[in-house]
């Protein structure tokens, strides 16, 4: 038998997919960690946990699964986007690394915008600049950590250090490379523009590479390390979002996912380097070759309903609340929910946005305040889906669905409701780590091209036309005029 190995290095965990040549999976190892918060606003981990994290995860899947190291084909790497790993002459890290939802380069976004010009830089990078994407930290380390930003000599995301430790090479997808704000979309790697503006220097940036090629093999010092075999190719996989669609086989244009994770995210692929102008969505490389992709991302989506279960409901169990929210009755008696509770992305990249309940009564029940949850997570993939059917992509037929929340009947038939189209899931849930196992199987030359591999794995297994939407057309208009009347009263409160 051969294998692949999907690794990816998230936020709270290293995963390690064993993947045989039909695409079941064979063996899952995990190895947990935590973010540290040191102030308000920040979030870093150490890179050197990523790496133990992967040694412990892949030596956990080779011996439970009873597979020879030699007998992996290729890995393919995913992980957390965003992150900056910032690396001295020896590539060893200077500090932990600050991460995606750190909160702390509001000024440095203001000053990007205000050095390369908004319509520029939306142009150019495809995005907007955000406090989570890579190029506001590096600014920050210049304007806060002046002598260890002297000695930056490597910039790499959170997966690229997990693979200069399993190969020594530094290297990059370009999926994740569209999310440092340095890339010129279009292009698809590095743009010499951005860089000159901001006065980043080009050589501290690793080659980038479709998802599927080779960037190098397992040295004999990680094979040591992992139980893997020295020699075995490595490719360069893709950020967890697009490594994630690719895992649930949305790698052409017209097939839209959808996930309830902590965070919520709509993807379409686009043929094109498509934009939205006023840069509302991210607009990044796919992981897939030769194609891009437009993506929503809504804060807290299945946290959300975490949120609400911990504070008011933590003696029922997510069954019961999705039952409750299953007998009430659609747009949950006249209650909007708006999900800002961790600020928000999409479509209003607001730190300072905040949730909140609009339209309570005293007739409102717990199942109301569930229902409301659900409906208002869906309304915000909905804002962030309008966007992209207006920067270009088609409204789809069809979303495939993924991520803890999906799991709740009702939440899936709401999202199928509120944008009006057939919800489906698909066979694989291993998400980002399988969609980097494919990613692997393409570059070992198991199939011609990713399209091959994803329509021989990834199949739908259930889905749910929408029915008739009931009052949510009328109640996303409401939903879409709270932000911005309630913005100064949520900035305001910030501050007291
Ligand atoms: C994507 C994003 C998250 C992180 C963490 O833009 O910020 O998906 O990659 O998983």
């Amino acid at each position: 038998m051969s294998y692949t190995i999907g690794i990816d290095t998230s936020t709270t965990a290293t995963k390690a997919v064993l993947v045989d040549r039909s695409g079941e999976v064979i063996g899952v190892g995990v190895a947990t960690y935590t973010a540290e918060s040191p102030r308000p606003l920040w979030s870093e981990q150490h890179p050197d946990l990523w790496w133990s994290a992967t040694q412990s995860a892949v030596r956990q899947v080779l011996t439970e699964a009873g597979v020879d190291g030699a007998d992996v084909d290729a890995l393919g790497l995913t992980g957390q986007m965003h992150g900056l790993v910032a690396l001295d002459d020896a590539g060893l890290p200077l500090r932990p690394s600050i991460l995606w939802n750190d909160q702390r380069t509001q000024d440095e976004c203001n000053e990007i915008r205000r050095t390369v010009g908004f319509e520029r830089l939306v142009r150019i990078t495809g995005n907007d600049a955000l406090t989570g994407f890579t190029a506001p930290k590096i600014i920050w380390m210049r304007h806060h950590e002046p002598d260890l930003y002297d000695r930056i000599r490597h910039v790499l995301l959170p997966k690229d250090f997990v693979r200069l430790r399993l190969t020594g090479d530094y290297a990059c997808d370009r999926a994740g490379g569209g999310g440092t704000l340095l890339f010129e979309h279009a292009a698809r790697t590095w743009s010499p523009e951005i860089l000159a503006a901001l006065d980043i220097p080009e050589e501290w940036l690793p080659p980038t590479h479709e998802g599927p090629d080779v960037t190098g093999v397992v040295s004999p010092e990680a094979a040591a390390a992992t139980g893997l075999a020295s020699g075995t190719p490595v490719v360069a996989g893709g950020g967890d979002q697009a490594a994630s669609a690719v895992g649930t086989g949305a790698v052409a244009p017209g097939v839209v996912t959808a996930s309830l994770g902590t965070s919520g995210v709509v993807f379409a692929t686009t043929a094109g380097p498509a934009i939205d102008a006023q840069g509302r969505v991210h607009a990044f490389p796919h992981a897939v070759p030769g194609r891009w992709h437009m993506m929503g991302v809504t804060l807290a989506a299945a946290g959300s309903l975490a949120w609400l279960h911990d504070a008011v409901a933590a003696d029922r169990s997510y069954e019961e609340l999705s039952s409750l929210a299953a007998t009430t009755v659609p747009g949950a008696g006249g209650l909007v929910f708006l999900p800002y509770l961790s600020g928000e992305r999409t479509p209003h990249p607001d730190p300072l946005a905040r949730g909140a309940f609009v339209g309570l009564t005293t007739r409102h029940e717990l199942g109301h305040l569930v229902r409301a949850v659900m409906e208002g997570v869906a309304m915000s993939l909905r804002d962030a889906l309008d966007v992209m059917v207006a920067a270009g992509v088609d409204r789809p037929a069809q979303i495939r669905i993924s991520g803890g929340g999906a799991k709740s009947p009702v939440w899936r038939q709401i999202v199928a409701d509120v944008l009006d189209a057939e919800v489906a899931t698909v066979n694989t849930t291993e998400g980002a780590a399988y969609g980097a196992a494919l990613l692997a199987a393409v570059g070992a030359g198991w199939f011609e091209s990713v399209d091959e591999a994803a329509a021989r794995w990834i199949r739908v297994v259930e889905s749910a036309p929408p029915q008739a939407s009931g009052p949510y057309d009328e109640l996303h208009e409401v939903y879409r005029s709270l932000y911005p009347s309630l913005q100064p009263a949520m900035h305001r409160l910030g501050e007291i």
